[in-house]
């Protein structure tokens, strides 16, 4: 495939989101064909899905298991429809969260098996890994200061230690691949993190 894949990742409030609006931003104004998307809900069938496992909109509770299967059904619909195609075009495609998102949360957080999740991600993804993934990691308490960790949707209501949990898996991630994560401080200026960004994308491209 011709184009460029590059995720983001991090607990809540950790800034990923703007990090990833600012670089489909610079690429797109550097005249890049950049496509901006996001899990779950990057699709209709995404956002439907998106409503029941996080926005809570379900008779009664989702079992973990079920949750894993509904996020990785988000995903591979994601690829299929909009991903794939894009990178098959040669355009740039930036997704805030992709599958290290249930590696960390349902793997690491709610201690699901791994093993059963990265080969359920091979089949859903058809083996597509990102180029790059940036980590962007703040601590609990920056996140809880920026509002996060108490929403009131289903899984950002949770106790400390779960997100201990995925803030560790994420590092254990990133310790596993260190060539296609690029871990950065959340805490830094948002300037600053989107030039170090841009700085690993740039020569890239
Ligand atoms: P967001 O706040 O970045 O839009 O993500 C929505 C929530 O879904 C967030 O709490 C993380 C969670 N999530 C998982 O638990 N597993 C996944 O695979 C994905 C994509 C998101």
């Amino acid at each position: 495939m011709s184009g460029y894949f590059f995720t983001f990742e991090g607990i809540d409030k950790s800034g990923k989101t703007t990090q990833a609006e600012l670089l489909a931003d610079r690429l797109h104004k550097a005249g890049r064909e950049v496509v901006f998307t996001h899990e779950p809900g990057g699709t209709p069938l995404g956002q439907a899905i998106r409503a029941l496992v996080v926005e809570g909109k379900t008779q009664g509770e989702i079992c973990d298991e079920a949750e894993v299967l509904l996020f990785t059904a988000d995903r591979c619909q994601h690829v299929w429809e909009v991903i794939r195609p894009a990178l098959e075009a040669g355009k740039v495609v930036i997704s805030d969260r992709y599958f290290d998102s249930t590696l960390a949360y349902q793997g690491y957080g709610r201690r699901l098996d791994l093993g059963w999740l990265v080969s359920l991600q091979e089949k859903a993804t058809g083996g597509l890994h990102p180029d790059r993934t940036f980590l962007v990691d703040v601590d609990l308490e920056t996140s809880k200061a920026r509002g996060g960790l108490q929403g009131s949707d289903r899984l950002e209501t949770g106790p400390e230690a779960l997100y201990k949990r995925i803030r560790n898996g994420y590092f254990a991630l990133a310790e596993k691949e260190p060539d296609r994560f690029i871990c950065l401080d959340g805490r830094e200026s948002m300037e600053a993190l989107s030039k170090r960004i841009f700085e690993v994308v740039g020569p890239m491209i």
